[in-house]
């Protein structure tokens, strides 16, 4: 099997700067890089940017400038985010490049040698937006259907490719290969494109319309469309030539992975593939079409104004919790909601409270009981051998889950190693080994939790790659050792492991500049929300005259009585009777605190401390301590029921300890 791994990104028009949804499909490719080269393998990422057609041109025509002059300026932003997201390509094609646009008037000029480019008269609506033409049917309102925007009506003399010569041929590539359109909807959504009959494509303009893009090689008049220009970026960018391919281009194609979004799904599937197959060349091995992101629950768009700049959050977040938020939190493929407040929930559940505690647990445990080095491992009891092998197991789906880009459902995996990292600490409870001066056992239990540390490290290093050095350092293992990714024993006797600082501090709030920026979505959204109030509340009067009026007894708060209840979730570390009373538990309530909560609360006759322990709880978290028989209680656990309690409140899903309840 060959050692080379090549992944490309779509290359991005220079008609505006980036946006996260430019950073998100990058931020994969990198992700997947990554992983490939720290398993050893020759990966190659390639990325770029799209700078001929309409809309670049349109563009520098509305800033009076030359196209040219416009992308060499506009693909910078570009260039300087991927160096701020610590995006690691190892190339960056532009399609004005020469390297690129000989390659496109040789595969020209091939096509046109073999006969599957032929010249025709066209006539049909013609949208300058979409840059493409459209059928009497396809119009909406007589406009462009994708835009919306006027079409007009041209006849003229085009070139055009013969694509549904290959039209067959690509239906059975389908077939026979499972994994090339992925996820698997999109299989379904090409296979049914490709049930109409597939016409030939046109793939060029005549230059007294357009004049920015590659001159046809055989008819000056015309430059050539900007899809067929720019899907061949992705063999220009190894070495590809019709007539002379370097051995780079023979090593890396076909490509691993072409990642886009699902807007350009077609033009991936059906107009690259058949152009691949026209010039004897195979397609990639899977071209995945992710989902788009929607910002706070509305489609993301300038004109909505709600565009979130990648460098806002990566000043507010950081890269790293930037990078695993969007890899984390949608599955790959669906769409997702990017909504500020969901970072910071996913930063502190994830990060700040389960990695974060279980690092910073583990080495001041071991700073302060062990002196501060890593320990040795002590003989495995049946707890450990457990441990061991969800070690195992982890890499191994990890591994399998990662590499077909699955990537949120490889974190989870990751996690759920990181939880029960922070389990068996509870579990094997090294305060009292440390009490009890069993100091072997201690330090065994405490290198299996570091152990877990190294290998959360070496995983998460293609996602977090800073923090996950900054993890490794504190460790102190040099690199990212895959050999040693799936076992409880890695790290060197006896290194010095000092704690230092918090790996992620926990967020209190949004930053502020978050707010900001949010303040100004929000005025037409809380707007909204008023009118539907109001409305309801009207509707509501006029339906039930009588029941507002018994309600206006003075037994209603006011919403600033209420918002003086401060509610936390909580989760339940520990839990036991209540030493002078039978009814009465005492647990250890961790609200996001350094410190958990002593909190007393009545339920012994419905809970048995071990049910507890573990569970997500709702707590009045600003009450004023009591002193519940002889023992002070912090705050006061939510149920239902009466004197006798039917439940405990909780959350679903599970939210971070210290999240307010509203
Ligand atoms: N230039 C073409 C691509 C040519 S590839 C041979 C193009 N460029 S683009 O600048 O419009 O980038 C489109 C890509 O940006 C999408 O396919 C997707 O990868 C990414 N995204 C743009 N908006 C997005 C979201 N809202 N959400 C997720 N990804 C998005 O099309």
């Amino acid at each position: 099997m060959s050692n080379s791994f090549y992944v490309t990104t779509p290359i991005y028009y220079v008609n505006d700067v980036p946006h996260i949804g430019h950073a998100y499909t990058t931020i994969a490719a990198d992700v997947i890089t990554r992983w490939h080269r720290q398993a050893g393998r020759d990966a190659y990422f390639l990325t770029g940017t799209d700078e001929h057609g309409q809309k670049v041109y349109d563009a520098a025509t509305a800033r009076g400038v030359s196209p040219q002059a416009h992308a060499d300026e506009l693909c910078q932003p570009f260039q300087r985010l991927w160096e701020r997201l610590e995006i690691t390509n190892d190339d960056f094609i532009r399609t004005t490049q020469p390297r690129h646009t000989r390659v496109v008037k040789a595969a020209l000029q091939k096509l046109y040698d073999a006969g599957d480019i032929y010249a025709a008269d066209y006539e049909g609506w013609y949208s300058k937006s979409e840059e493409r033409f459209w059928t009497e049917k396809d119009l909406v309102d007589g406009k462009c259907p994708m835009s919306g925007n006027p079409v007009e009506w041209l006849k003229e003399k085009n070139y055009f490719f013969k694509m549904s010569k290959y039209a067959d041929q690509l239906r059975e590539w389908i077939e026979d290969h499972p994994d090339f359109l992925r996820p698997k909807s999109r299989k379904n959504e090409v296979l049914g494109y490709l049930k109409k009959e597939v016409g030939d494509l046109c793939i060029s303009r005549p230059v007294s319309r357009l004049s920015w893009g590659i001159p046809l090689p055989f008819d000056e008049g015309f430059v050539t469309y900007v899809w067929f220009d720019a899907l061949l970026n992705y063999c220009s960018g190894v070495g590809y030539h019709p007539d002379d391919s370097t051995e780079e281009f023979e090593k890396r194609w076909p490509a691993n992975f072409h990642i886009v979004g699902k807007d350009i799904l077609t033009t991936h599937s059906v107009y690259f593939s058949t152009m691949l197959f026209a010039l004897g060349q195979r397609p990639a091995s899977c071209l995945y079409a992710h989902g788009f992101w929607m910002v706070e629950g509305r489609k993301m768009g300038k004109s909505v104004g709600n565009v979130v700049d990648p460098h806002l959050l990566i000043d507010c977040y950081g890269v790293d919790a930037v990078r695993y938020f969007l890899m984390r939190e949608v599955p790959f493929g669906g769409d997702g909601d990017f909504a500020h407040q969901a970072v910071m929930t996913r930063y502190n559940a994830d990060l700040a409270n389960d990695l974060g505690n279980l690092a910073h647990r583990s080495l001041s445990m071991t700073e302060k009981w062990l002196g501060g080095t890593v320990p040795a491992l002590d003989a495995d009891t049946e707890r450990d051998q457990v441990l061991g092998a969800l070690c195992a197991e982890t890499l191994a789906t990890f591994t399998a889950e990662i590499e077909q880009l699955h990537f949120s459902v490889a974190l989870e995996t990751l996690w759920t190693l990181v939880r029960a990292g922070n389990k068996y600490i509870d579990d094997e409870e090294p305060w009292a080994l440390n009490r009890e001066g069993q100091a072997e056992r201690l330090g065994g239990v405490m290198r299996r939790c570091l152990e877990i540390c190294r290998v959360a490290a070496i995983l998460l290093a293609p996602v977090c790659p800073n923090k996950a050095r900054e993890l490794a350092d504190k460790l102190g293992v040099a690199g990212f050792d895959m050999s040693r990714a799936g076992t409880l024993d890695g790290l060197t006797t006896g290194h010095p492991v000092p704690p230092g600082d918090p790996l992620f501090p926990r967020m209190q709030e949004l930053p502020e500049r978050i707010q900001q920026a949010l303040a100004e979505l929000i005025p037409e959204a809380a707007a909204a929300a008023a009118e539907k109030a109001e409305a309801k509340a009207k509707k509501h009067k006029k339906e039930a005259p009588v029941a507002e009026e018994e309600q206006s007894e003075d037994t209603r708060i006011t919403i600033d009585d209420f918002a003086k209840v401060a509610l936390k979730a909580g989760r339940v570390l520990g839990a036991e009777k209540h030493p002078n009373a039978d009814r009465l538990l005492v647990l250890k309530v961790d609200i996001g605190e350094p410190e958990p909560r002593t909190i007393v609360a009545g339920i012994a006759a419905q809970y048995s401390p071990e049910d507890l322990v573990g569970k997500q709880v709702v707590i009045v978290a600003n009450l004023k301590p009591a002193k519940l028989r002889g023992v002070v209680s912090e705050g006061m656990l939510l149920a239902c029921g009466g004197k006798q309690i039917e439940g405990l409140v909780t959350v679903d899903p599970e939210v971070a300890p210290g999240a307010t309840v509203r």
